[in-house]
C-alpha cells in the first residue's frame, strides 16, 4: 500500500504536498521543517466522526492534545467540533486558548499532585481520576466523575506504548473500581463516567471491540451494584496509521461497526460513546523535510541529515519505522541502502535503518512520513539544537508559519548565571 494520501502528487522528479513543491518549500522556508496539511487534518477528523455516527449518534471525540499541541493544529479540530484529552494543566489551558469548550474537555492526569487536581476541578472540565486515592485526596469534587479503568491486558505497536495491563502504571483495576463510585456516590457526585486507554497504534479493528467489551462491563457491574448511570463510555484513544508500505490503514467503518453495536445493545442507556484519538487525527497531516549534510561510505553508508533525535526520537525510543523519501528524485530507482542519521552525538540518533534510497547527495531534501503525531510533541533542545519550524497549508492553499524555529535566545531562556560566575 501506498502511504501517500490526497495531499501527496509526484510530478517528474519531484514530491508535491497539498500543491507545493516540496524542495522549493525547504529552500525558501529552511530545515528541519514541518509541513501540515489542513485539509487532511479537518478530513481525518471527518473519517472518524462519519464512520462512528452513521452507527450511534451520541459520539464525541476528544482530541489527545499529547501527539501535537500546536495551537494552530488544536484550533482546526476545536472549529470541526472536536473535544480534547488532556493530560496536564498547561494542556488543558491550551484546549481551552484554542475554544475547546471544558464541557467537553476530559482531563486525565496520572500520578497528579492535589494542586494539579484541583487547577481540573475548578476548570469545570471532566476529571478522569487515575486512581481511587487521587478522588479521595481532593476537598471539593467536580461535577462530572469517571475513572481510569485497567483492564487487565494491554496491546500497542511497541512495548513502550502499551498503557494498560499488570506492568502498566495506569488506571485501577477492572475489579477494584466499585470502589470509587462508591465513594463519589458518598461524595454526592451525581453525574459519571468511565474510561480505558489500553495501547497505542493498533491496526486491528477486533481489539477495539475488546476495549469496548472491557468497559463497557465494567460499567454494567457498577450499574448493577450501585445504580449509577453512565453519561458516557470512553474507550480512549490507539487507532492506529500505517507507518510502513505493507501496513494497511485501519478499517475505521469496521471499527466503528464493532465498538457502536456493544455499546448500543449494553442496556448502558443512550450513553456518549468518547474516542480519545491523539495518532489517527494527526499523523499523517505532516512531513518532517529534511537536507543532506554529508554522506559517509565506509563500512556502511550514512546519509547524514540536518535534523537528528532531538525532533524525531520515536526511532531511537521505541525502534518506531518512519518512511523517508527524497523529494527531489522521486524519478529515480533505488542505488543505496543507507542508515539516515542526525548530527546529535549519540549512536542511537537514527532516523532510519537501512533505508533503500536512490543515490544521495548533499543538498538532496530527505521527506520523513507521519511526523504530525509524537514528533515536535517529544522533541528536545539535546545538543543545543533548536527545535524547527512549522508550517500549516490551508484549504485555500496559502502557507502559514504556525510556529517560527528555535533561536540562539530559546536555548538559554531561564537560565541564570550567578554574578560571581559571569566571564
Ligand atoms: N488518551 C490517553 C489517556 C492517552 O494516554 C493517549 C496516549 C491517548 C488518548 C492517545 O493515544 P493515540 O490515539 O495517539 O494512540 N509516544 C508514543 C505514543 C504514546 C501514547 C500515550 N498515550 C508514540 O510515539 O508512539
Amino acid at each position: 500500500m501506498s502511504l501517500f494520501h490526497e495531499s501527496f502528487e509526484i510530478k517528474g522528479e519531484n514530491l508535491f504536498f497539498d500543491g507545493f513543491n516540496l524542495y522549493e518549500l525547504a529552500q525558501k522556508h529552511g530545515t528541519p521543517l514541518l509541513v501540515t496539511s489542513e485539509k487532511r487534518l479537518r478530513n481525518n477528523y471527518r473519517t472518524l466522526f462519519n464512520a462512528f455516527t452513521r452507527h450511534y449518534r451520541n459520539i464525541q471525540i476528544n482530541y489527545a492534545l499529547k501527539a501535537n499541541a500546536n495551537p494552530a493544529i488544536v484550533c482546526a479540530l476545536a472549529q470541526e467540533g472536536c473535544g480534547a484529552d488532556v493530560s496536564s494543566p498547561f494542556e488543558l489551558a491550551l484546549a481551552r486558548f484554542c475554544g475547546v469548550p471544558v464541557q467537553k474537555t476530559i482531563f486525565s492526569p496520572n500520578y497528579a499532585s492535589l494542586e494539579e487536581l484541583m487547577f481540573g476541578v475548578e476548570s469545570g472540565a471532566i476529571l478522569n481520576f487515575d486512581d481511587i486515592e487521587q478522588f479521595r485526596l481532593i476537598p471539593k469534587s467536580p461535577e462530572v466523575v469517571s475513572f481510569r479503568v485497567n483492564p487487565g491486558f494491554g496491546k500497542g505497536e511497541f512495548q513502550g506504548v502499551v498503557t494498560a495491563g499488570p506492568e502498566a502504571k495506569f488506571g485501577v483495576p477492572a475489579d477494584r473500581v466499585i470502589a470509587g463510585y462508591e465513594l463519589a456516590l458518598k461524595r454526592n457526585v451525581k453525574r459519571f463516567g468511565i474510561h480505558a486507554m489500553v495501547g497505542s497504534n493498533v491496526l486491528d479493528p477486533s481489539h477495539f471491540e475488546r476495549v469496548t467489551r472491557a468497559v463497557v462491563e465494567c460499567a454494567l457491574e457498577v450499574k448493577r451494584k450501585l445504580s449509577v448511570n453512565f453519561e458516557f463510555v470512553d474507550i480512549g484513544g490507539g487507532f492506529g496509521v500505517p507507518y510502513k508500505p505493507t501496513e494497511e490503514r485501519l478499517n475505521v467503518e469496521e471499527v466503528a461497526r464493532r465498538v457502536t453495536k456493544i455499546v448500543r445493545e449494553s442496556g448502558l442507556g443512550n450513553s456518549t460513546l468518547i474516542l480519545e484519538p491523539g495518532r489517527y487525527l494527526v499523523a499523517d497531516t505532516t512531513i518532517l523535510l529534511t537536507k543532506v549534510n554529508h554522506v559517509k561510505n565506509y563500512t556502511k553508508t550514512f546519509v547524514g541529515v540536518d535534523c537528528g533525535m532531538n525532533v524525531l526520537i520515536r526511532p531511537a525510543l521505541y525502534g518506531a519505522y518512519h518512511h523517508i523519501v527524497v523529494v527531489n528524485k522521486m524519478d529515480q530507482p533505488v542505488r543505496v541502502k543507507a542508515n539516515v542519521v542526525g548530527q546529535i552525538c549519540e549512536n542511537t540518533d537514527v532516523l532510519g535503518t537501512d533505508v533503500q534510497l536512490p543515490e544521495v547527495n548533499r543538498g538532496d531534501v530527505l521527506a520523513i512520513l507521519n511526523a504530525g503525531a509524537y514528533v515536535y510533541a517529544m522533541s528536545s533542545q539535546y545538543n543545543l539544537r533548536p527545535r524547527p519550524k512549522e508550517l500549516l497549508i490551508d484549504r485555500e492553499g496559502r502557507v502559514h508559519v504556525i510556529r517560527q524555529a528555535e533561536e540562539w535566545c530559546d536555548m538559554v531562556r531561564h537560565t541564570n548565571v550567578p554574578p560571581h560566575l559571569l566571564p
